[in-house]
């Protein structure tokens, strides 16, 4: 293995997948390098536990390549099994066990052994603050109670790579701010996680790479920075020092979105490097001088909307 394939947690190409008719995956690309949290985002419907299942060996794809953890889906499925954990879209605990036996019981299925596998269960009760419950059923826990076991039992096996199928979907903001500590403390640890979410900000918060996926396709990837410019509404703001300031810019500019008493310019854009070199350029070329300058992209949810139609006969096609 050359060291960019050793670097690659999960590397997919062409990959293909149909459920009768309906092409769910049409042909999806995408690299993963370790240690990362790549986020896989898209409309109800559009594939992404899917593609957490195809990746997962739970299902086979019809085409294309996979590799995970370097070991080839399709020819080595129990070498990709044993170097990731998965939790599902919905809960795989018992809610007749306590959370103590649904640990143990993973561990046993992971054949940690009796002693290590109760040690690796209160080890992770304790670290996702469930030691109070741990002899309780699981029936009786609240849905963050659930989700936190439920990461609890992917991490039993210590896997390098986790895929989380919307793990923060129906908790409270708390809940979820625990989930994504969870999550970050993983990746200082070298883990890669795989993540869908419906939750915008969580992908803004973890990602380092976010993907959108839509008609079986990825419509867009790149950093939350980079798909929040290929939106527009993104504006540069820029201060200067006095109104004769401010007067000569909106001069050289051409621009009408002033706001005088800030001393403030909005000027449209999308806060790239090159516009904005351009934009001081023109400034200093006119020797005006600039306070402050901040730039404004739109969020997520925007790129969402543009990218994705709100539903199958409405769809807004991406650039
Ligand atoms: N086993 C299956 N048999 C037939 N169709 C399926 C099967 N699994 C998924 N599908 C279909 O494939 C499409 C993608 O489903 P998938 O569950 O991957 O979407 P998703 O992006 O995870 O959606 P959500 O955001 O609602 O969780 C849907 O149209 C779904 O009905
Ligand atoms: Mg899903």
């Amino acid at each position: 293995m050359n060291t960019e394939a050793r670097q690659t947690a999960i590397h997919v190409a062409g990959l293909r997948k149909a459920f009768g008719e309906k092409t769910v995956l049409d042909g999806i690309d995408l690299t993963v390098p370790r240690g990362t949290v790549f986020s896989l985002l898209g409309p109800n419907g559009s594939g992404k536990t899917t593609m957490v299942r195809i990746l997962s060996t739970l299902i086979r794809a019809d085409g294309g390549e996979a590799r995970v953890a370097g070991r080839d889906l399709a020819r080595d499925p129990d070498g990709v099994r044993k170097a990731i954990g998965v939790t599902g879209q919905y809960s795989a605990v018992d809610g007749l066990l306590t959370g103590r036996e649904n640990l143990i019981l993973m561990a046993d299925l992971h054949h940690l052994g009796k002693a290590a596998g109760r040690r690796a269960a209160d080890g992770l009760l304790e670290r996702f603050d469930l030691v109070e419950a741990a002899n309780k059923t699981v029936a009786t826990y609240s849905g963050g109670m659930r989700r936190r076991l439920d990461i609890a039992m992917t991490l039993i096996g210590g896997p390098r790579i986790i895929f989380l199928d919307e793990p923060t979907t129906g908790l409270d903001p708390r809940s979820r701010r625990t989930t994504w500590e969870i999550v970050r403390g993983l990746v200082r640890d070298g883990v890669t996680i795989f993540l869908t979410t419906q939750y915008l900000e969580e992908a803004d918060q973890l990602a380092d790479r976010i993907a959108v996926l839509d008609g079986g396709r990825l419509v867009a990837e790149g950093t939350s920075g980079e798909l929040k410019r290929l939106v527009p509404g993104g504006h540069v703001r820029l201060r200067f020092h006095d109104l004769a300031g401010l007067d000569a810019a909106a001069r050289v500019l051409g621009v009408t979105a002033r706001d005088d008493d800030a001393l403030c310019l909005q000027v449209p854009g999308d806060g790239g490097v090159r516009s904005l070199r351009a934009l001081l350029g023109r400034l200093e070329d006119a020797a005006v001088e600039v306070g402050e300058l901040s730039v404004h992209t739109p969020d997520l949810d925007d790129v969402f909307l543009a990218l994705t139609g709100e539903n199958e006969n409405e769809k807004v096609t991406s650039a």
